[in-house]
């Protein structure tokens, strides 16, 4: 390990100095989802149903982000960066997990989203996809580029989970308290390893002009698959007294429950400014304490 804090369930509070680099540790979450309702922000169906697209998008898109990392670990020269990397895979192949777990009970409570996993499949298993038949130069190229596609994706990842662990009107909700805890766990580890895929992108290439492809291409995608599994999860409801619309995204951002258009304009527009770096944004310090305080967290360190 190379100089790295190691975050323990005895971490500082939250407030307290940043710690410095912190050593990446994949933690072995269990949630049981027994009773877990569609709605399970009561009476908020926009707010639930748009937080719940994570359940659709993360599984197969973090799989997909572990099995990128791997095929991009001979590329590495940089032995901190590896280590990094290596953190990485291993905590985002437990997030894919967590959230698969959702998607089980929900599909077993006769929740169905085979239709839009199946959309989610194609993209990351199809399109997404190595292609053994480039050569090897357009191998390289190709995986440099999802590399730069994962590091895009993980700048709205860890600005989600830096929003999650600040959203004080979730605390006041009557939330479900498993998903919380699952939602600020993820968040955590977002929030700690926001630096790792930027860091591998600019190992593999620095230029500027992939930084921006990257992030052009993300954005919209994600802001469209968002769309269409909030209305997915929507159509499930069987309570239909509720519209899902851009107003009413806009009165849920407002009371705090989900993230303001404001917010995601600030998050893109600080990518593209040329010296950016993740690390200047959010605070390790708070998601380590986070960590420390988490129900999972501390029961997977047990
Ligand atoms: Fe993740
Ligand atoms: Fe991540």
């Amino acid at each position: 390990m190379l100089n790295k804090t190691l975050a323990t369930a005895e971490a500082p509070p939250a407030g307290t100095a940043e710690p410095g680099p912190v050593a990446l540790q994949p933690r072995d979450v269990r949630f049981d989802w027994s009773g877990l309702p569609l709605r399970w922000i009561p009476g908020e169906p926009q707010a639930s149903h748009l937080l719940s697209v994570l359940h659709l998008l993360l599984p197969e898109g973090e799989r997909w982000f572990v099995s990128t990392f791997k095929r991009a670990l001979p590329l590495i020269t940089d032995a901190a960066l590896r280590e990094d990397v290596i953190g990485f895979i291993g905590q985002e192949a437990i997030h894919a997990e967590a959230h698969q777990g959702v998607l089980d009970y929900y599909a077993s409570a006769g929740v169905d989203t085979t239709g839009y996993i199946r959309q989610v499949e194609w993209l990351f298993r199809r399109i997404l996809a190595p292609r053994p038949d480039l050569t090897p130069a357009g191998q390289r190229e190709l995986l440099i580029e999802q590399v730069g596609i994962v590091a895009a994706a993980e700048h709205f990842t860890a600005m989600m989970g830096a929003w999650v662990l600040d959203a004080t009107a979730l605390d006041e909700v009557d939330l479900d308290p498993r998903m919380l805890d699952l939602l600020r766990w993820h968040g955590s580890e977002e929030v700690e390893h926001r630096h790792v895929a930027f860091d591998l992108m600019t190992h593999l290439d620095p230029s500027y002009i992939r930084r921006v492809r990257s992030l052009l291409l993300v954005a919209p995608i994600l802001a469209i698959m968002w769309a269409r599994g909030g209305k997915y999860f929507a159509a499930a409801d069987e309570n239909q007294d509720f519209r899902l619309t851009w107003r009413t995204y806009f009165d849920a951002a407002r009371r705090g429950l989900l993230p303001t258009p404001g917010a995601f304009a600030r998050c893109t527009l600080r990518w593209f400014k040329r010296g950016y770096h993740p690390s200047q944004d959010y605070s390790t310090a708070k998601c380590v304490a986070y960590l420390g305080s988490s129900p999972a967290a501390r029961a997977a360190a047990r």
